[in-house]
Parts: structure tokens; sequence; C-alpha cells
């Protein structure tokens, strides 16, 4: 069982109903008087979509032969009987947070990850996505949590080929099983737009599998992100970010938004082009001090998920 919350949609993005898919499965998001639920896509008589149907009189209605069923996903009326018989739709739990659609299939979750910004005043909130990456969800989880790429992927943005060095950073894991990495050292070309390249001190934290946090500050401003991946199948993601800001607030949030999309538009290409597996082994790949990282997050992997085929995560 997979005991993890994964983000599947913007809450606001579920008007009414909302075909998604993670994990390889179709799911219908239903916002039900402002709760948001989750059900399996198919209806069990011949199974449609029935994301493809609509809401009548507060109950789901199947667009091929009419089947109605109600928020507790129970079947309420088969019209061609003219009554109901006893069936139920497989229903998963759902989560608000973060403005983001969680959804788990297991009862024993780990807890949804804590991000201080969001609960305070003086930090300026930017959404950023949903951006989708016809990618392997780890390798985006890694290429979110990796600066030795910046001088490359993002030259003259977040590094310079001059400086590719990466000194060597702490990595620790704490006792909600999080993997923190601090004082990863990166040389930003134009940092705040004096053009006065120097060096920036990196927080990341592997929050779960699935979604990833960093933080970098100079002399009190604090920029930080949060990601959170929806790992829709082995080949395709889909990221929901947040960026937080406790300075530049007159800065037209479009701007920071587009210079993000940007970003990842840059990722992308490389992503793409990777292998849609992910090795828990480590031997499958080389690695160095500066993906000290990634090989945690790899063993976060193996100790909480372990293979699984479906997601490209092999040995
Ligand atoms: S397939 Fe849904 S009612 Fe027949
Ligand atoms: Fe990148």
């Amino acid at each position: 069982m997979l005991n993890e919350w994964i983000p599947v949609s913007f809450s606001d993005q579920v008007k009414s109903i909302l075909s998604v898919t993670t994990l390889s499965r179709d799911i219908i998001l239903w916002n039900y008087a402002g709760r948001i639920l989750a059900f399996n896509d198919l209806c069990p008589h011949r199974s449609a979509k029935l994301s493809l149907g609509k809401v009548i009189d507060g109950e789901i209605e199947c667009p091929y032969h009419g089947w109605r069923f109600d928020h507790n996903g129970e079947l309420v009326l088969v019209p061609s009987l003219g009554k109901k018989i006893n069936v139920k739709l497989t229903k998963y739990n759902t989560l608000e947070k973060y403005g983001i659609v969680w959804i788990s299939i297991s009862h024993e979750l780990h807890e949804i990850p804590f991000v201080s910004e969001w609960e305070k005043e003086d930090f300026r909130k930017i959404r950023c996505g949903p951006y989708v990456i016809n990618a392997n969800p780890f390798r985006v989880m890694e290429n979110l949590m990796d600066v030795s790429h910046f001088p490359f992927v993002h030259s003259n943005y977040l590094g310079d080929p001059k400086f590719p060095q990466i000194p060597e950073y702490e990595v620790e894991k704490n006792y909600r099983g999080e993997i923190i990495a601090k004082n990863i050292l990166v040389w930003q070309p134009n940092p705040d737009g004096t053009t006065n390249g120097r060096f920036f001190n990196y927080t990341y934290k592997v929050l779960t599998p699935f979604v990833l946090y960093f933080k970098k500050e100079d002399k009190g401003n604090v920029f930080s992100m949060l990601f959170a991946v929806n790992p829709v199948s082995k080949d395709k993601s889909i990221v929901y970010a947040w960026i937080f800001m406790n300075y530049a607030h007159q800065v037209d949030p479009e701007s920071i938004r587009k210079f993000e999309d940007e970003i990842i538009n840059q990722d992308k290409k490389v992503l793409e082009s990777q292998p849609k597996e992910y090795y828990l082994d480590l031997r499958k790949e080389i690695s160095v001090k500066a993906d000290k990282l990634s090989i945690f997050y790899r063993r976060m992997l193996r100790e909480r998920l372990g293979v699984m085929p479906e997601l490209g995560l092999t040995e």
C-alpha cells in the first residue's frame, strides 16, 4: 500500500466533477457542497468514465446507462430496473492543504508535510503551474532537488558555467523521516538585479517521496518554494508549486511566475529525454559528491515505497 498523500489538482480547479489521473488510475474528483470527494472514475456497470456524466440533484449520473451514485459512492438508482442494487464505488481519502487536493489510497498515512511560510502573513504566496512534464515523477523530484545542473540548464538564470563547483554539503534525516540538506552553496550570476554574482546558501527538504521544499536566504530576504508532484504514470508528472517571499511585495506576481515557467521549461527538455525508469540500485548510475541529496532520496524511496513498476521505480 502506498501510505503517502498524493497531489492531484489545485482545489479551485474542481468546480463540479473533474477527471484526474494518478498512479496510472483514473479518478473522479467531485466538489460536493464545498467538500472534495474522490472515487474510481469507472462505472461498475460497463466501465464507462463517470467523469463524462453529470451531477443531478447531488448525485452523479453515469453518461452511458444513467446509473446514479450518491456522495458516499453508493449506487442509488439503476434506471432500467427502476430501483437500486447493492453496489459501491471505490472511494479515496481526500484532504485540502496549500490550495491543493491530496488523495490517498491507504489508511495508514504519513502526515501531510508542514510548511511554515503558508501560515505567515509577511510572506507573499505565488502559485505556479500545474506543469505537465512527460517524464518519470521521481526524476522530476530529483531534478527539483538538484543544484549542480543550474550552471548548465539554467545558465545565467540560476547558475554560471564558470562556477560549476558545488562544495560538500550536509544531509540528514530528521525524526519525521524528512531529508534535510543544509548549506548548499551555489554561485548565482545575478541574484537580485544588481548583476553582482555571489554564493547563495540553499536549504532543501525532501518532505515526502512526492513533496519538496527549498529555501534561500539573503540578508533577511527569504525566497522559498514548495513543489508537489503528481505521479500520473511512469512517464508523466504534474507539478503544483508555490513561491513564498517575504520581500519584493510590489513586484507583479505574473512576472515572478513567468520566471518560474521559464525555469521549468528549461528542465523539461532534459527531463523528457531521460529513461522512464528510476533506479533504487545506486550502482545503476554514477553519482558524485554533489548528488548526496539524491542518494538520500533514493534511500527514502526504498524505505517508504520499494519497487513500484507502475511508476518505473525499479531495482
Ligand atoms: S456503464 Fe455506467 S451505467 Fe452503464
Ligand atoms: Fe532545474
